[in-house]
């Protein structure tokens, strides 16, 4: 049988190193995989005027499966500020390149699993009864629609007339912004798909399915926003009744859920909302066990499937003589990968080395010591990166 070839996106910052540590508790655990690198991110940005260029693209279209690190994004003035002085004065716009291949390979499945470590200090306690203090343990996967919804870019300030003249047909425009001149508008749009819903409720359902979870709750707000939300937690009880009648469904408003997450979080199971409200929560969850040190995410499209940690580049650690960054976060993503591809028992052998390595609690970063991150934290007994990955590695 041939290798299985990865697509490896380091990017820029601390993306690299996670990167790169990752790789290494792959290899050491048994997975057997060339790897290519594709470039993406700042510099690419800096010397051809494109943080993705054609040549990534390729390269996922012909391996399919990415391993990303982290990008770099300054917003579009800064941008251009750096851009190599021959590019100057092409009118390039920059746009961030992880969306790009999320909208790209229509990436419209992504999955954000949050699960409790025993033994993580950074893991959330309550208060219970009494003076007594509780440690929910919490295992809950969100799936957040990937590519529409408020962050499908359809949006304008001073919109054009017909687009004027279209929301001039909807009662409640003219009642709330008929007086207000056109030019003091800013629209940003929340479009809804009934095959995108679909694709991420019937995911979810099989998640939970598969995985043994008792609920899939919708996370919506379908009482005030019901065209989209409604349409969405519709279809779930749809889907449900035909399709999944051991799975409970339940069903949560954001606000509420952002309310209810430290007084139950142990409570829920698989999490399915739209684009925007599927940002919030899971970052509100990724908060209880253990944060961007611990969140990782996958985006899977039909045929393209890309893997990465939640946080970004931060610049400000990326040129340390020794990393101090927890790489859990892209090891826990590459798990993904390899539950994605067929590879559960290199995943399960990797997080049980991971979970022995916190309960021991002897090898830890910087985050997890709760300090603030600084070049001496190495000094003052953190672990750094690579000791960390050398941790999980010796634990298999
Ligand atoms: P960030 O996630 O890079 O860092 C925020 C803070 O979180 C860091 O200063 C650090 O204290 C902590 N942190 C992040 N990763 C950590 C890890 N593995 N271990 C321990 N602590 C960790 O977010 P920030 O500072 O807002 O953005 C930095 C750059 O990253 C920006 O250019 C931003 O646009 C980009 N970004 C890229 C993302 C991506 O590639 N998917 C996602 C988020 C931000
Ligand atoms: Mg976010």
């Amino acid at each position: 049988m041939h290798k299985r070839t990865i697509v490896a996106l380091p990017g820029d910052g601390i993306g690299r190193v996670v990167l790169e540590e990752t790789i290494r508790v792959l290899d050491k655990a048994g997975f057997d995989a060339e790897y290519v690198e594709g470039d993406i991110g700042w510099e690419f940005w800096k010397t051809e005027g494109n943080p993705l260029p054609d040549r990534t693209i390729e390269l996922l279209e012909k391996h399919k499966i990415g391993l990303f690190g982290a990008i770099t994004s300054k917003p579009k003035d800064a941008a251009t500020a750096e851009l190599d002085p021959s590019l100057a004065d092409k009118g390039l716009i920059y746009s961030s390149p992880i969306v790009g291949l999320r909208q790209h390979f229509n990436l419209d499945i992504c999955i954000r699993p949050c699960r409790t470590y025993k033994g993580n200090p950074l893991n959330f306690i309550r208060r219970g009864a009494g003076n007594s203090s509780e440690e929910p343990a919490v295992d809950v996967a969100i799936f957040r629609q990937n590519t529409e919804g408020l962050y499908g870019g359809v949006e304008w300030s001073n919109p054009p007339e017909p687009v004027y003249q279209a929301l001039l047909t909807h009662p409640k425009f003219v009642k709330n912004f008929g007086k207000v001149p056109k030019e003091e508008l800013s629209i940003s749009t929340r479009i809804f798909t009934k095959r995108a819903t679909e694709r991420i409720l019937r995911a979810a359902f099989e998640y939970a399915q598969k995985f043994g979870f008792k609920s899939v709750t919708v996370c919506e707000k379908p009482n005030v926003i019901r065209e989209t939300s409604g349409m969405m937690y519709k279809m779930a009880q749809e889907m449900q009744a035909a399709d999944f009648p051991g799975i409970e469904l339940w069903n949560t408003n954001i606000d509420a859920q952002m309310m209810w997450l430290t007084k139950n979080p142990e409570n829920y199971g698989v999490i399915v909302a739209g684009n925007m409200f599927g940002d919030i929560v899971s970052d509100g969850f990724a908060g209880l066990i253990g944060g961007l040190g611990f969140a990782c995410s996958a985006n899977l499209g039909e045929d393209v499937s890309v893997f990465e940690p939640t946080h970004g580049s931060a610049p400000k650690y990326a040129d340390y003589p020794k990393s101090i960054v927890n790489p859990i976060a892209m090891v826990e993503s590459a798990c993904m990968m390899l539950d994605h591809i067929g590879e559960a028992e290199i995943a399960k052998r990797i997080r049980k080395s991971i979970s022995k390595v916190i309960q021991e609690g002897k090898v830890r970063t910087y985050d997890m010591m709760k300090m603030t991150g600084r070049a001496d934290v190495i000094k003052k007994g953190a672990a750094s990166t690579k000791e960390m990955a050398d941790a999980i590695i010796a634990n298999l």
